[in-house]
């Protein structure tokens, strides 16, 4: 069967679903295309921090009705170390921006309604996804659905499909500059049944190493522990995981987690990744697709949505003006915010862990620049207004959008 689009999106993530979205609004038709199940996706969990940035995009585009009832707005996180908890506020430092903390889960779950009142096509298990000539003028999307073959003829291919996905592999060889860091460790993650006991995240430096703690609804705490980047989760009895939060997390003051029922625990590995340009002909790399960073800075969703502006704006200029020079913008606008997020990735994730090769001095170096980070409000300002989100690269209006 052949299908006639004018985007096809592959990959029905945060990044694919809020394109989708934003064509809609637009007026400009899409087909996407997700290999898993809509149970899979959405139950996968994830990012939790919401940038003032991607809340304001998701008002804009009429999809924030659950994040208004039930996203945690936060004014500041903690920065703990040496035994004490240090708060940075948010809205004081950067003129009244806040972050908001709502699972990603929940993002996917509300976008995915929203597509489907649209009444556009989403195939949730396609299988052998495969796109295709993309340096042409009709670039195309195969994949099997129910048993047929089915093919998307379209303008333009948006790959959304993640850091695995099969859009950035089809690019061919030498087109693509990789920069890439891995990190000697990981994190495990738990979500936990208990009442969050602090109003705010809580970054750790500990002794034994990182330890986050954040959560998902008045009732779950959602936990993350530095583990070795090849951990089996099979180690870690419930038991062993408490007992290593509580050691790394609580304070002289007495403060620590409450305890609860784990329901979910996992193992993610840590890397830094760029793929340069996000784009091959026809063919739009956005969100996990063409980057990664270490969560630490809780920047990745974010990034996600902020590709998704520039990618939008740009196909509204196409199909609005004629103009492939939004477009031809792409890569160059998302890369600038890209590589801040990184650099503030690796900042965050590289201050906070203690990695095996590290000696004496590093540590110190550690304390230091948390130190500094606490007492300074320079300091403070800096980390505030990057972890709130640095400003969108084009206005909601030229995608189409009212602020
Ligand atoms: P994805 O969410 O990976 O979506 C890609 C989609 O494409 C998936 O649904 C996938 O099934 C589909 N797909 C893959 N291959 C194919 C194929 N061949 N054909 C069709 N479909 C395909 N970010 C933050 O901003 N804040 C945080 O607090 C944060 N915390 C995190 C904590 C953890 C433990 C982890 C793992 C990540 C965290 N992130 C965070 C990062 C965030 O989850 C990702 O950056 C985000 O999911 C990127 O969205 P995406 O749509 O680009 O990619
Ligand atoms: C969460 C995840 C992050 O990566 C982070 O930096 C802060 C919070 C979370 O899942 O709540």
């Amino acid at each position: 069967m052949t299908h006639r689009t004018q985007v096809a999106i592959v990959g029905a993530g945060p990044a694919g679903l809020l394109l989708g979205q934003l064509l809609h609004l637009n007026g400009i038709d899409s087909v996407i295309v997700e290999n898993r199940s809509r149970e899979y996706v959405i139950d996968r969990v994830r990012a939790g921090v919401l940038e003032q940035g991607t809340v304001d995009l998701m008002k804009a585009m009429g999809v924030s009705a659950g994040l208004e009832r039930a996203g945690l707005r936060h004014e500041g996180v903690y920065i703990s170390f040496l035994g004490q908890r240090h708060h940075i506020n948010f809205p004081e430092l950067t003129g009244g921006k806040a972050i908001t903390v709502y699972g990603q889960n929940e993002v996917v779950r509300d976008l995915i309604d929203a597509r489907l009142e649209t009444s556009r096509p989403l195939y949730f298990e396609a299988e052998d996804v495969s796109v295709g000539d993309l340096d042409s003028t009709t670039p195309t999307v195969h994949f099997r659905y129910d048993g047929a073959e089915q093919e998307v003829r379209c303008d333009f291919i948006a790959g959304c499909d993640g850091f695995h996905g099969i859009c950035r592999p089809s690019i061919p060889a030498g087109v693509l500059a990789i920069y890439e860091r891995i990190y000697p460790f990981g994190w495990l993650g738990i979500l936990a049944e208990a009442a969050p006991s602090s109003e705010e995240l809580v970054y750790t430096l500990h002794e034994r190493g990182f330890a986050l703690f954040s959560m998902r609804s008045p009732k779950v705490t959602r936990l993350y522990l530095q583990v070795p980047p090849d951990e089996s989760i099979d180690n870690w009895s419930d038991d062993a995981i408490w007992d290593e939060m509580l050691r790394r997390m609580t304070t002289r003051d007495g403060w620590k987690p409450n305890i609860g029922r784990i329901t979910q625990k996992s193992v993610t590995p840590m890397r830094s990744f760029v793929a340069a340009p996000m784009r091959y002909g026809r063919l739009f790399l956005a969100g996990d697709a063409a980057h990664i960073v270490p969560p630490t800075g809780a920047k990745g969703l974010n990034l996600a949505a902020s590709d998704v502006l520039v990618l939008g704006r740009a196909l509204k200029g196409f199909y609005g003006r004629g103009s492939m020079e939004w477009l031809d913008e792409y890569s160059d606008l998302c890369l600038r915010r890209v590589w801040k997020a990184q650099r503030f990735s690796w900042w965050m994730t590289s201050t906070l862990h203690r990695s095996p090769d590290e000696t004496a001095f590093d540590h110190q170096r550690q304390i230091a620049d948390l130190d500094y980070l606490t007492s300074s409000r320079a300091a403070m300002t800096s980390l505030a207004e990057q972890y709130v989100g640095l400003p969108a690269e084009v206005s909601f209006e030229s995608a189409g959008l009212k602020a």
